[in-house]
C-alpha cells in the first residue's frame, strides 16, 4: 500500500517517517525542493525531533520518497494532508495553503481513494471546504462513494512527535460512516492507539477544544499569579497544595505563543461571531486577552527592577534571556518573549537578547542586539519568570 503525506514539516515529516517505519511505501509531497532533497539523501530537516534522524536515515529516498510535484504522488491509496493553517490580521482562518494542497490532491486522486486532513481546523472545514475542493478538482463525488474523506487531528508536541504517534491516543472520524471505517482501517496499519469517533466534525472539535482548554487555564494561572503577587503570597507554594484530582492550576507565563494554542480559540470565537452568538465565546476571548497582555505585566516588573539601580533608566542594560515561544524550541510565531523584547524597546529602554538557539546575525535580523547575561544590569528569564538585578 502506498500512502502520500502532503506537507513534510514539523508535524508531517515525523508522521511520514512513522508510516514508512511500519512497512508501508510513503510518498511525501512538499513544495520546498531543498527539504525534499535533504529527506531523499537521508538528512533530517527537523533535528530537534527525537528519533527522527534515525527514521530519515533509514527510510529517506527508500521507503519514504519526497517529491515537490503532486503529479509524482499519483497512484497512492490514501492522501494525508498536514500543511499549516494561519489566521489573518482580523483573526480569521486563511485557508490559502490548505486549499492549494486539497486542489493538488484533487487533481491526482482516483476513484476509491481516501483523503485525510490532519491540520487543526475550525469544525466543519473537512465536510464543507475540503469536500468541495476535492470534488471540484477530481470530478468525483463523495455521496456516490467515489472517494472517502476523514479528519484525524495531529496531537503531537514538537520534540516528542514520534513517541506521541506511537503511544498517545489518536482520533479519526469520517465525513460519512463509510469514510470513517475506511480511514480507521488504513490508519490502524501505522497508528497503534487509534480511536474512531462519530464524525470528522467531532474529530476537528476535539483538537480545537484541547487548545482552548490550555489557553483558558493558562490565563487563569496568569491571573491568579498576578493576584497572589499583589497579596504577597507565594503562588508556587499555594499552587502546590491547591492542586489535586479535581483542581489543576497551570503554570503562569509571559503569555501563550506558537502556531497552536493562541490560534485555535479564534476558530470558535470567529464562528460564534458569524452566527451572532457573541456571548458563547466570552471566556475564550477574555483568556486570549489576558495571555496576550501578560507582557505588560512583565514590562512593569522589569521597570521596577531597573528603578532599584542607581543609573538613568535609559542607560540600564536589560537582557531578555530567551525569545522563543517555548524553552528549547526554535520557533518565534506569536512568541510573547520576542513581543516583550520589542515592547521594552518601544518604551525607549535598552533591551538586549541572549538566546543560544539564535546566532548574533539572526538576532540582529530581528532588529535586536545580543548580550551575554553577565554583561547586563537586569536579566529577565521568561521561562523561569525571574527578574535578576546584577
Ligand atoms: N508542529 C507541531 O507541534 C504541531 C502540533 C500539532 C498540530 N500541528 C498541525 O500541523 C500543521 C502543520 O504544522 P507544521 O508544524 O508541520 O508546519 P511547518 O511549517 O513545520 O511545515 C509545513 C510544511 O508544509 C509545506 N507546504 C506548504 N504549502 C504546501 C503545499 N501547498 N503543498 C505541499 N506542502 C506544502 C511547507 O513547505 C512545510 O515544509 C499545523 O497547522 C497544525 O495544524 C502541528
Amino acid at each position: 500500500m502506498k500512502i502520500a503525506v502532503i506537507g513534510l514539516g514539523k508535524a508531517g515529516l515525523p508522521l511520514a517517517g512513522v508510516i514508512a517505519d511500519s512497512g508501508l511505501d510513503v510518498i511525501g509531497v512538499d513544495i520546498d525542493e531543498k527539504r525534499c532533497e535533504d529527506i531523499n539523501s537521508g538528512r533530517n530537516p527537523v533535528p530537534e525531533e527525537r528519533g527522527l534522524d534515525e527514521l530519515i536515515e533509514k527510510h529517506g529516498g527508500k521507503g519514504l520518497t519526497a517529491v515537490s510535484s503532486y503529479e509524482d504522488a499519483r497512484g497512492c491509496e490514501a492522501y494525508i494532508i498536514i500543511v499549516p493553517l494561519f489566521i489573518d490580521g482580523a483573526k480569521n482562518p486563511d485557508f490559502g495553503i490548505l486549499e492549494a494542497a486539497f486542489r493538488g490532491v484533487g487533481r491526482i486522486m482516483e476513484s476509491g481513494d481516501l483523503v485525510v486532513l490532519e491540520t487543526t481546523v475550525p469544525p466543519m472545514t473537512t465536510e464543507k471546504l475540503a469536500k468541495r475542493w476535492l470534488e471540484e478538482e477530481s470530478g468525483l463525488t463523495l455521496e456516490s462513494g467515489e472517494f472517502f474523506l476523514a479528519h484525524s487531528p495531529e496531537r503531537i508536541m514538537t520534540g516528542f512527535s514520534i513517541s506521541r504517534l506511537r503511544e498517545f491516543p489518536k482520533v479519526i472520524g469520517g465525513v460519512n460512516p463509510e469514510s470513517g471505517v475506511k480511514a480507521f482501517d488504513i490508519y490502524k496499519k501505522f497508528i497503534p492507539n487509534l480511536r474512531m469517533v462519530s464524525s470528522a466534525r467531532v474529530a476537528e472539535f476535539i483538537k480545537v477544544i484541547e487548545g482552548c482548554y490550555r489557553d483558558v487555564n493558562i490565563a487563569l494561572a496568569n491571573e491568579l499569579f498576578k493576584i497572589a503577587d499583589e497579596l504577597e503570597i507565594d503562588f508556587y507554594e499555594a499552587r502546590k497544595y491547591a492542586n489535586h484530582e479535581y483542581c489543576y492550576i497551570h503554570m503562569p507565563s509571559t503569555g501563550v505563543g506558537g502556531h497552536c494554542i493562541p490560534v485555535y480559540p479564534w476558530f470558535l470565537i470567529k464562528e460564534m461571531e458569524r452566527r451572532e452568538k457573541y456571548d458563547y465565546s466570552t471566556i475564550l476571548r477574555v483568556s486570549r486577552e489576558i495571555n496576550d497582555q501578560m507582557i505588560n505585566y512583565w514590562l512593569d516588573k522589569i521597570v521596577l527592577a531597573c528603578m532599584k539601580i542607581d543609573k538613568p533608566i535609559d542607560e540600564i542594560k536589560i537582557c531578555i534571556r530567551g525569545i522563543t515561544f517555548r524553552d528549547g524550541v526554535k520557533e518565534l510565531y506569536h512568541s510573547r518573549n520576542l513581543a516583550l523584547a520589542r515592547l521594552l524597546r518601544e518604551k525607549g529602554l535598552k533591551v538586549y537578547v541572549s538566546d543560544e538557539l539564535f546566532s548574533r546575525e539572526e538576532i540582529e535580523k530581528l532588529g535586536l542586539d545580543q548580550i551575554e547575561p553577565g554583561d547586563a544590569d537586569v536579566v529577565f528569564d521568561p521561562f523561569r519568570l525571574e527578574v535578576t538585578i546584577k
